[in-house]
């Protein structure tokens, strides 16, 4: 929030008017490296970075990228603070509230302000009025209590990650795409998509798209048994309920890890995929926010008003207690009541759409038993 200060001083300052205006400007949207781009869109999807942990290589992954994004946050906090600029502005508030020390001040410690004096002190009569408008970015924000809004899943808002509620699309709404489903209204977009980047000689390999509110309970209660901690779960996956894939309207493309950045097909879709309505979800800006990694290989499709109805901007907090909630000043309550991420839900043949979710699966409830 930024402080507005004006104020209306009888004497000038050095016989300058001062005025200071900092502005903080956000990280650029999507913003993402691209050194060195290869095209690795040819081979057939084998390993989802979402939900396996299967190679020591993705832990390290996880956990190289997460320091990076604690330093870019460290490095934020640290320019938002930024004593230098403070000091200036303290300095003109003293001014303001003490104008005759101001100039003695200024006198004791800098000689150009020691003519300004003398200039001062002959124009005394001739004094103007000036008005300073300031606008600052104050030390720290005020404290304000924050609700949750029920919008987040409670235990990844508890450790500062946020993953917004969405149901299972229909089954109606679903439609195959090669083996996999996607909603029926994001469906003939992406073919039209890969069609425009075949064109321009780059593939864009699906390696996921719809995966039910149960198939992402499989993952996030596997990820749990392998003894990852919830940061650990959650900064990657979703809860169960609230993935963008239970939708229908998301994607994975292949590979999906985080050398799909370097890709060709990443390159192609941040240059193009916006014309078919999709985005990226998760992009440094997001994560920024949301302590969600970034992924660019993770699309959504935003074109049509019942898409974009759904992803429209939430918050999973509010300075406004929830209705009915008795609230004595003091702790945020939560709304948040649906926790089945801890319960063990053994999927079953029917639960699969697909022949090769349920393999899938399998596989890795295996993997789970007998390790690699
Ligand atoms: N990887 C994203 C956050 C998901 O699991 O939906
Ligand atoms: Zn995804």
């Amino acid at each position: 929030m930024n402080l507005i200060i004006n104020k209306v001083a009888s004497t000038r300052v050095g016989g300058t008017l001062l005025a200071v205006g900092l502005v903080l400007v956000p990280s650029a949207y999507g913003k993402n490296s691209h050194d060195s781009i290869a095209n690795n869109d040819s081979q057939p999807t084998v390993f989802d970075f979402e939900s396996t942990y299967d190679k020591p290589a993705t832990e390290e992954d996880i956990r190289q990228q997460r320091n990076e994004q604690s330093q870019n946050k460290q490095t934020t906090f640290r320019s938002k603070n930024d004593s230098r600029y403070q000091d200036d502005i303290n300095d003109l508030i003293f001014a303001l509230d003490n104008p005759e020390e101001s100039q003695l001040k200024r006198a004791d410690t800098n000689e150009s302000s020691q003519e300004e004096l003398v200039m001062a002190d002959d124009n005394q009569g001739d004094q103007q009025q000036y008005q300073m408008i300031e606008q600052i970015q104050p030390h720290s924000e005020p404290e304000m209590p924050l609700y949750p809004t029920g919008e987040c899943n409670a235990d990844a808002l508890a450790l500062g990650i946020e993953h917004f509620r969405y149901a299972d699309a229909p089954a109606s709404d679903l439609v195959n795409i090669g083996g996999r489903r996607l909603h029926k209204d994001a469906a003939p977009s992406l073919k039209e998509m890969q069609a425009a980047a075949k064109q321009d000689k780059v593939t864009l390999t699906v390696g996921s798209a719809f995966r039910s509110i149960r198939y992402q309970s499989g993952i996030i209660n596997r990820k749990k048994r392998q003894g990852l901690t919830d940061e650990d779960i959650y900064s990657v996956s979703a809860p169960a309920g609230y993935s963008e894939h239970s939708t229908g309207y998301a994607v994975d493309f292949y590979p999906i890890d985080a050398s799909f950045a370097k890709t060709k097909a990443y390159q192609w879709l941040l240059d193009n995929a916006a014309e078919y309505g999709w985005i990226q979800s998760f992009t440094e800006e997001v994560s920024e926010q949301s302590n969600v990694m970034v992924e660019p290989w993770h699309w959504r499709f935003e074109g049509t008003s019942e898409a974009q109805q759904l992803f429209s901007p939430r918050s999973c907090y509010s300075s406004t207690p929830p209705a009915g909630e008795v609230i004595d000043g003091d702790e945020p309550i939560s709304t948040e009541v649906v926790n089945e991420d801890l319960e063990v839900i053994e999927l079953e043949r029917k639960d699969f759409a697909l022949q090769e979710e349920w393999e899938e699966y399998l596989e890795n409830k295996h993997k789970d038993i007998v390790g690699d």
